[in-house]
């Protein structure tokens, strides 16, 4: 059985399992934190070139997230020290920000996650650097179709099966491995909260969503099979056969008639080709 708690303060809320019905405060407060998380992705768009370092980017990232008031969830967070995760080629999530620079023909997920005024916001966006070849725009293409086809599933009354059935299907229509490993996750005054957000799974079933339901979706999408491996600085996940891989995520709140999406892009860039 799922278990529902309404939120009536504002007071943090620890991690109790059950899936917190947040109220009005919360969706204002994560209206800007979410905004705060699309600026600084829409920021790094003329940065994301050949020659860049990782680092680089980290940097720009944690500069722009303090200069407006946040402060990104992920320094510090079970003992990771940096303000994003950068995610090239076959990397599916949390690669490390170092002296790797960016090269032409490369896809990179940014992953930023500033907490503003307690709230915490999550997206992340894929960046084509240089030429890139048809079959990876394909596979970022079909990535950020997935995530808006499991966002037109949350609404109240849908279950979360209903959303990670939709992401499933399109994906597997276009023959990819969508990555079981990793889940979206609910948030709000915590990071990382119930429920699990699946990004594979049968109609009907799961936690059935309501008003007030704060969670990410962030279908991770691999070119070959959904497997995964851990790289041993405990962190970075690569795929197993080392095929592309991509993923988007947007931060979202469910309303009483659908949902709302905290982290759309303010300058129209949520997905490329972005503008030169
Ligand atoms: N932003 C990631 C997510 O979407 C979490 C990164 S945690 C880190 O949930 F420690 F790896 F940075
Ligand atoms: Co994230
Ligand atoms: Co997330």
């Amino acid at each position: 059985m799922t278990d529902y708690v309404t939120v009536t303060s504002d007071a943090p809320l620890g991690r109790t399992g059950a899936i917190k019905l947040h109220g009005r405060e919360a969706f204002a407060g994560m209206h800007k934190a979410g905004r705060l998380a699309a600026e600084t992705l829409d920021m790094l768009v003329p940065h994301m070139v050949p020659g860049v370092t990782t680092a680089e980017i980290d940097r720009l990232i944690y500069d722009f997230v303090a200069a407006n008031g946040g402060t990104p969830a992920t320094l510090g967070y079970r003992g990771y020290t940096h303000s994003s995760c950068i995610s090239i080629n076959h990397v599916v999530c949390h690669g490390i920000p170092g002296e790797r620079q960016l090269k032409s023909g490369e896809i990179v997920n940014v992953d930023v996650t500033p907490i503003v005024d307690g709230w915490h916001g999550d997206s992340s966006r894929m960046y084509l650097i240089g030429d890139v070849p048809l079959k990876a725009r394909r596979l970022v293409d079909v990535t950020y179709e997935c995530l808006m086809i499991g966002i037109e599933q949350a609404r109240p009354g849908n279950t979360m099966g209903d959303v990670a059935h939709a992401i499933q299907r399109h994906a597997e229509a276009h023959r990819y491995g969508v990555v079981r490993d990793f889940c979206g996750h609910g948030l709000g005054r915590l990071f990382h909260d119930a429920p699990e957000v699946v990004h594979v799974g049968r109609p009907g079933t799961g936690p059935e969503l309501k008003p007030g339901m704060i969670f990410t979706i962030e279908p991770m999408i691999n070119i070959g099979r959904p497997d995964v491996k851990l790289l041993d600085d405990g962190w970075t996940a690569v795929t197993r056969d080392r095929s592309l891989s991509a993923q988007f995520e947007h931060s979202i709140g469910i309303t009483e008639d659908g949902c709302e999406i905290f982290t759309t892009s303010p300058a129209g860039l949520d997905r490329p080709p972005y503008p030169a």
